[in-house]
């Protein structure tokens, strides 16, 4: 069984406040993109093995596809193991939700493979448990997410937008970004997300002008190189560009596909990743 394991993008990202359990309220705006990871899964007698085609990638427990696999195992009871394997074009820790969506992909797929026979709620439940993203990957699309992240509402709507994606040569730690942004004098200034979602049926022109995300405030000033990325994108003609998640890729919102590949084009020499994508409704898609 093959899948595609898609990666997102945060539309509008705005940081409510801390919580008592150490987690940040939030609102955002989801939406699933056409660049995938490939995972494969085959049955082997007992265990959990993982093998992936990115040295950088931990293929034991700290991965999250592999605590998906051993989260999923263990509710519904089942003893048999299972082999993954990892074709990584989602750079890690570029807030693109890679190891989020590796994670949901794994319970969609290993549900079937196992025929687990687990409700979309009780999926849903072990998603929000390994990570506060992973739940957004087994709904897809566009979903407004509260929270910390895992409270989905999806929207019906899903507009077409290309876009650019650069990821310059620096990671930015999660808990890092939420302590920087903590630790600002004042507050970012983001605008209403509402703003945006009745913006969505006004094509890119309108939809670039409504993006926001907190977290360029607390990372810009630490990591210039994802500052550098985004005025790039704009230099290179994106409507609107922004950080996705905590960084560090950035994203520039194209008019249409031919103005999207003339971009990417434009930026291709100057970053080791740069990607064409488009947003689209399902972020976990069955190859064969
Ligand atoms: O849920 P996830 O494992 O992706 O979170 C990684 C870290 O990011 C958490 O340990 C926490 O420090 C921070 N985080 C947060 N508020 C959120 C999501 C993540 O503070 N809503």
């Amino acid at each position: 069984m093959r899948f595609e394991s898609h990666a997102k993008i945060n539309l509008y990202l705005r940081v409510l406040g801390r919580r008592p359990d150490g987690f940040h309220d939030l609102e955002t705006l989801f939406a699933a993109i056409s660049v995938c990871d490939i995972m494969e899964f085959e049955p082997i007698p007992r265990g959990i093995e993982l093998r992936c085609d990115d040295p950088g990638v931990p293929t034991d427990s700290r991965n999250l596809a592999w605590r998906a696999a051993e989260a999923l195992a263990k509710r519904a009871g089942i003893s048999r193991g299972v082999r993954i394997t990892l074709r990584k074009d989602v750079p890690p820790g570029s807030g693109l939700g890679g190891g989020s969506g590796n994670a949901a992909t794994t319970l969609a797929a290993l549900n079937e493979f196992w025929q687990a026979g687990l409700s979309r709620e009780a999926l849903w439940e072990l998603a929000s448990g390994i990570g506060s993203d992973v739940p957004f990957f087994l709904e897809g699309g566009l979903c407004v997410a509260t929270g910390r992240g895992e409270i989905l509402t999806p929207l019906a709507q899903v507009p077409e937008l290309w876009l650019v994606l650069v990821r310059p040569p620096v990671s930015v730690p999660t808990p890092w970004a939420y302590s920087a942004l903590d630790a600002l004098a004042e507050p970012p200034k983001s605008g209403q997300l509402s703003d945006l979602t009745t913006a969505l049926d006004e094509g890119p022109e309108v939809i670039a002008t409504r993006l926001a995300n907190d977290f360029e405030a607390a990372v810009f000033p630490a990591y210039p190189p994802i500052a550098q990325a985004k005025s790039d994108l704009l230099s290179a003609g994106a409507l609107g560009a922004l950080m996705s998640g905590s960084g560090s890729a950035v994203f520039g919102i194209a008019r249409d596909e031919a103005d999207a590949e003339a971009m990417a084009c434009t930026l291709a020499g100057r970053y080791p990743w740069v990607r064409v994508a488009r947003t689209i409704r399902s972020a976990i898609v069955r190859i064969d």
